[in-house]
């Protein structure tokens, strides 16, 4: 297995993906009313901004640069989760922010298991503490959503959620 190949693959991607998830952040406080609520995810805001900057530079020292193509196009689905966050309501955000962390935090156990295979020690300590942050985001999330009412429709279709 190549497995320079393979963290370099994911490094790319999440590079990305954090823009994604920064944005659509962006857009999802914007949308809030607490303070609280809006405290909290400008606070994870900025913990993708800062996951993103990371892996830019593992990837530099990688050897290469960002995937321009995928930046585009994560870019822009980021864009359409910011502004799509305002129209939809309070629930529906916090439900598929808490989706998509539940994703989150494998591609970074991955990557961290191929840094380790390649005795990058560092980079592994590095990126085992970004799945952890995103399992934390992911039960920031679970702890929102829990007791809703639009909670157990939710659930059934996209097999996400507290028990
Ligand atoms: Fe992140
Ligand atoms: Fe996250």
């Amino acid at each position: 297995m190549d497995h320079r190949a393979a963290l370099h693959a994911i490094l790319r991607r999440a590079h990305s993906g954090e823009l994604t998830a920064a944005l659509a952040y962006r857009g999802h406080w914007l949308s809030l009313r607490r303070e609280d609520e809006i405290a909290e995810i400008r606070r994870i805001e900025a913990e993708e901004w800062h996951h993103r900057r990371r892996l830019r530079v593992m990837v530099l020292e990688l050897g290469s640069g960002p995937d321009l193509y995928l930046e585009s196009r994560m870019a822009l689905l980021g864009l359409v989760i910011l502004i799509g966050c305002n129209m939809v309501g309070w629930f529906i955000p916090m439900y598929f922010a808490g989706r998509l962390e539940s994703q989150n935090d494998r591609e970074y156990e991955e990557a961290a298991a191929h840094a380790e295979a390649l005795g990058l020690g560092e980079l592994h300590g590095e990126l085992k503490a970004f799945a952890q942050l995103e399992r934390d985001h992911e039960a920031y999330f679970l702890r929102k959503v829990a007791g809703h009412p639009a909670l157990p429709f939710w659930k059934r279709w996209f097999h996400w959620g507290p028990p």
